[in-house]
């Protein structure tokens, strides 16, 4: 088939080249014309492991092209994805439908009969139908579940395939378009538009609750001595409740959940339905607490002021194997301990490039080793994996004074303890 994939950040780019892989031809559209040209070239704009090979190998097939054009787009495809942004509205908690709007009136007037728009944006509930309702095309909703990090396998065996339909054809097509998937098994829910655009805001609020969930109990551990990853291990055990996502630490970030969380409390309350996702507002503010958290954990370790000291934060990106810092929970904690008098040296595998253009006022190290000398206390605040390869009696020798706070409890606190260190985490002792 051939497909046109509008907006190439991360989700386009990502579904574009995916959809090359099995094997159809792929126009992918964007007005950054830096961007286009990287995406030519084979160069990924952004780290995203595996990406670069299927990028690579199905330009050389001549199955993906990329273009800025979006009169080019709507004469090519057959199918168009909308991946743009929605980012969340400055001085609000409304999500940004601008992309959006742009991406299908730049579409509209120049479409081919019988083209199907797919929108794979987050959206508030209504966006879809209200989109349709001016449009002279068939138009559906397929919400997109990929995790960073994990990108191309989460496009190419999703655990779900979620489309809203309003027409027997417009199911048929996406059928056709994600033939792959199915043939493997992939479950299919078909379903109305507003109930698409729900399912996604709906896994990523529960989601965001399970982590804010164990958080809150992190935050009972502190008070009584009890030790959160323990309690995670053994309420995971029960199938009903599971392990994953109840990891306790400096909570979520990232362009997804938080921003999700705030959009969707924000539709509530236009719908007259504040009430009901109330407790999303909880959730946020237990995943904030957490970071001021750390900060004070931090603090009590260099002797109640950080004014004059050396603080070295390992991790800025919002989670590990990912150069993308959007609301990171690790540079908050950098910037409200820098704010606070300390000199901030902040190391991450990944992520610096990002966080210099956005923070410059912090200090970078290209290594951890080095980000660590002369510091009074080391924060690790995301979990990659070179983190838990560090040497706890090397380091020791590096800094001004052997404290470090594990926001992420992933270090083997006991290793760092023998190497002489004090060691404070999130929910433990
Ligand atoms: C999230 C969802 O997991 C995807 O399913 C969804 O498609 C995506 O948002 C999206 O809406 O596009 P992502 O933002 O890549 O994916 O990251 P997650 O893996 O969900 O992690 C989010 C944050 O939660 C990270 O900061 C991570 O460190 C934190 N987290 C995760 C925890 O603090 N504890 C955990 O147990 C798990």
């Amino acid at each position: 088939m051939r497909l046109t994939v509008i907006g190439t950040g991360y989700l386009g780019a990502v579904h574009a080249a995916c959809m090359a892989e099995v094997g159809h031809d792929v126009l992918g559209v964007d007005v950054d014309q830096a961007k286009i040209s990287a995406l030519a070239e084979g160069r990924a704009p952004f780290f995203e492991p595996g990406f670069p090979e299927v990028l690579a190998r199905n330009l050389e097939n001549g199955r993906l092209r990329f273009s800025t054009s979006p009169a080019e787009a709507a004469a090519f495809g057959d199918v168009h994805f909308v991946c743009v942004g929605t980012p969340q509205t400055p001085g609000s908690h409304a999500a940004d439908l601008r992309y959006v709007d742009a991406a299908v009136q730049g579409l509209a007037p120049h479409l081919r009969p019988g083209a199907l728009i797919v929108g794979k944006s987050t959206v508030p509930v209504g966006t879809a139908a209200r989109l349709a309702s001016g449009l002279d095309a068939d138009l559906a909703w397929n919400p997109e579940f990929l995790r960073e990090g994990f990108a191309v396998e989460d496009t190419l065996r999703p655990d779900r395939l979620v489309v809203g339909v309003t027409s027997p054809r417009a199911e048929a097509v996406l059928r056709e378009v994600y033939a792959t998937m199915l043939d493997a098994g992939t479950p299919w829910v078909s379903t109305d538009l507003a109930t698409a655009e729900l399912v996604k805001v709906a896994a990523n609020s529960f989601l965001a609750t399970k982590i804010s969930f164990i958080n809150a109990m992190a935050e009972i551990c502190e008070a009584t001595g009890a030790d959160v990853p323990t309690l995670a291990e053994a309420i995971g055990y029960d199938a009903r409740i599971g392990r994953r996502f109840l990891r306790a630490g400096v909570g979520f970030g990232g362009g997804c959940l938080p921003k999700d969380i705030r959009a969707f409390r924000h539709r509530a309350s236009e719908l007259g339905l504040e009430e009901s996702v109330r407790f999303l507002g909880e959730v946020d503010a237990i995943n904030l607490r957490r970071r001021s958290r750390a900060v004070s954990l931090a603090r009590e370790l260099v002797g109640g002021s950080f004014a004059g000291t050396g603080v070295a934060v390992l991790g800025a990106t919002f989670k590990p194997d990912s150069d993308d810092i959007r609301d990171s929970p690790a540079l908050a904690v950098a910037n409200a301990i820098r704010a606070e008098g300390a000199r901030v040296t902040v190391h991450d595998p990944q992520g610096v490039d990002n966080a210099r253009a956005a923070f410059p006022e912090l200090d970078y190290s290209p290594s951890a080793q080095k980000a660590c000398e002369g510091a009074h206390v080391v924060l690790h605040l995301t979990e990659w994996a070179e983190y838990r390869q560090l040497d706890p009696a090397a380091i020791a020798e590096v800094v001004a004074a052997p404290a470090l706070v594990d926001g992420r409890n992933a270090l083997d606190a006991a290793a760092w303890r023998a190497a002489g260190w004090t060691v404070r985490a999130l929910g433990r002792q």
